[in-house]
């Protein structure tokens, strides 16, 4: 057992624990990162599958994500705009597939009108929603014990608005069943992307790319961290104290007055704290969940959408595939689609074999692109439920209730140790941005708290 002593230990090499490091030692602390796996980036990971670079985890970055897009410019990186010229697609209740441009999906002028004042409803109600503090808001507590869906269907009885106004911070974004949400947690994630109309516009939320891959982020902050990012080294056991902390992880230790616990907060309970963690941390974090999605990734010879004038821009929330893209890599002459298949949908296709799943995602996949779709040279699905140090996709989020009750404290430092992880920032919530505002608020903390 190897045993060093550092200003600060930070948990997870994630975004925000290598942002919370680099920040420190910019500041001219010394810093060990602790990673439980083989290598860096956490929910960014670019890998090559039979050939094809893929995206595994986060990858899109939007215009508002000043954190990270600074970030990205800092380490010297390009990006590159998704393909978005042509027609998107929609699927209707009775499986009727539509081309359309712009937002509005092509639905009937009277759901058209049920959506349009609905969002402006949500909208007027996002802007009074502070992303950092969601639970501070006069009916927190009232938006907070309705769940999404319901608070919809209060709204309106048009099933196909529903749906269509439900899947923007349902399926797409916290991906657990709408029914399993408040309307406070769905407001929470529109207000960090600055407005629910924002989350429904795919050109805004799905903007743009880093040529190479989003994982060079924490790939190249690691490399300015040098020997002080320790790989395959999980931390089984926290010991803290107003006097500093004791990170054991396997085969090494890392004394230091003040550390970051950059993880997801479904993993703290992984961690052994001697003493415990008070009881309000042990009630609040059985409260928040992962919600789950499977990434697919179809590579095809060419990018055959195209040619019929498709942005390759697809929605339907009666699809199993809910939503599908245009992914192609930078400078690529293969096509790349990618689909999203979230929560129960998920859990059923995981019922099935591999063969079978396969099968009737990419049979989903064509109700939108055509019988070409079936037949990709590439296919891989990202499946982060099965990721020991991740457990779900794309991020946390509070259950039926929790917000209101718990989101002020879920931030608080435990004695020295602060949290930072994108599933509790306010503005970037869920995103690399969001990770990257709570690692440098990590850092600004610990150097202002006069410990280290
Ligand atoms: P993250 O989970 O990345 O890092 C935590 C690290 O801690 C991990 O490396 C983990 O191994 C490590 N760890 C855990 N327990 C440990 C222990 N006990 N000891 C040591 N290490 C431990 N975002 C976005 O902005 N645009 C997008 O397009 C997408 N799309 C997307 C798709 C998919 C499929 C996923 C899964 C996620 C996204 N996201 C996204 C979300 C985005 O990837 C995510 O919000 C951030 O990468 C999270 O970064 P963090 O550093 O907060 O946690």
């Amino acid at each position: 057992m190897t045993e060093i002593t550092r200003d600060v230990v930070i948990v997870g090499a994630g975004a925000a624990g290598l942002t919370a490091a680099h920040e420190l030692r910019k500041a001219g602390l010394s810093v060990a990162v602790l990673e439980a796996r083989e290598r860096v980036g956490g929910r960014l990971w670019t890998d090559v599958i039979d050939g094809a670079m893929l995206e595994l985890g986060g990858q899109w970055v939007s215009p508002d994500q000043d954190a990270l897009i600074d970030t990205v410019a800092e380490l010297g990186l390009d990006t590159f705009s998704r393909y978005r010229e042509g027609d998107s697609v929609y699927v209707g209740p009775d499986g009727t597939v539509s081309r359309f441009t712009g937002e509005m999906f092509p639905v009937s002028p009277e759901t058209e009108r049920t959506i349009d004042e609905i969002t402006r409803r949500l909208d007027a109600m996002v802007a009074e929603i502070d992303p950092d503090r969601p639970f501070a808001h006069p009916k927190a507590a009232e938006w907070d014990t309705i769940t999404w869906d319901a608070w919809l269907r209060q709204q309106t009885d048009d099933d196909e608005a529903v749906r269509n106004l439900a899947f923007a911070t349902g399926s797409a974004m916290l991906t657990k069943p709408t029914h399993a949400f408040s309307l406070l947690q769905s407001l929470l994630m529109a207000a960090s992307a600055g407005s629910y109309s924002h989350l429904v516009d795919a050109d805004f939320i799905l903007d743009k790319r880093v040529v190479g891959g989003l994982q060079q982020v924490p790939v190249l902050l690691a490399e300015r961290l040098g020997d002080d990012v320790f790989l395959n080294r999980p931390v089984r056991t926290i010991e803290w104290s107003d006097a500093g902390v004791t990170a054991h992880a396997d085969g090494l230790t890392v004394r230091a007055r003040s550390a970051v616990l950059a993880v997801a907060p479904v993993l703290y309970n992984r961690i052994s704290f001697v003493p415990p963690m008070p009881r309000l941390q042990h009630q609040m974090h059985q409260h928040i969940s992962m919600g789950f999605v499977i990434k697919v990734h179809a590579v095809y010879e060419t990018p055959f959408w195209r040619e019929k004038g498709l942005s390759g821009t697809a929605f339907s929330p009666y699809e199993i595939c809910h939503e599908a893209y245009d992914n192609t890599n930078h400078d690529d002459p293969r096509g790349t689609l990618v689909g999203f298949v979230s929560d129960r949908n998920a859990d059923d296709m995981f019922r099935l074999s591999a063969e079978e799943r396969k099968e009737r995602i990419l049979e989903s996949l064509s109700h939108y692109y055509g019988p070409e779709a079936k037949d990709p040279v590439v296919y891989y699905e990202s499946d982060w439920g099965t990721e020991e140090w991740t457990r779900g996709a794309y991020a946390a989020s509070f259950d039926l209730g929790g917000l209101h009750r718990y989101g002020a404290d879920v931030r608080t430092p435990l004695g020295p140790i602060q949290f930072a992880c994108s599933d509790i920032a306010g503005a970037g919530y869920q995103h690399v941005d969001g990770a990257i505002r709570m690692g440098r608020l990590a850092a600004r903390n610990i150097l202002a708290d006069g410990r280290v």
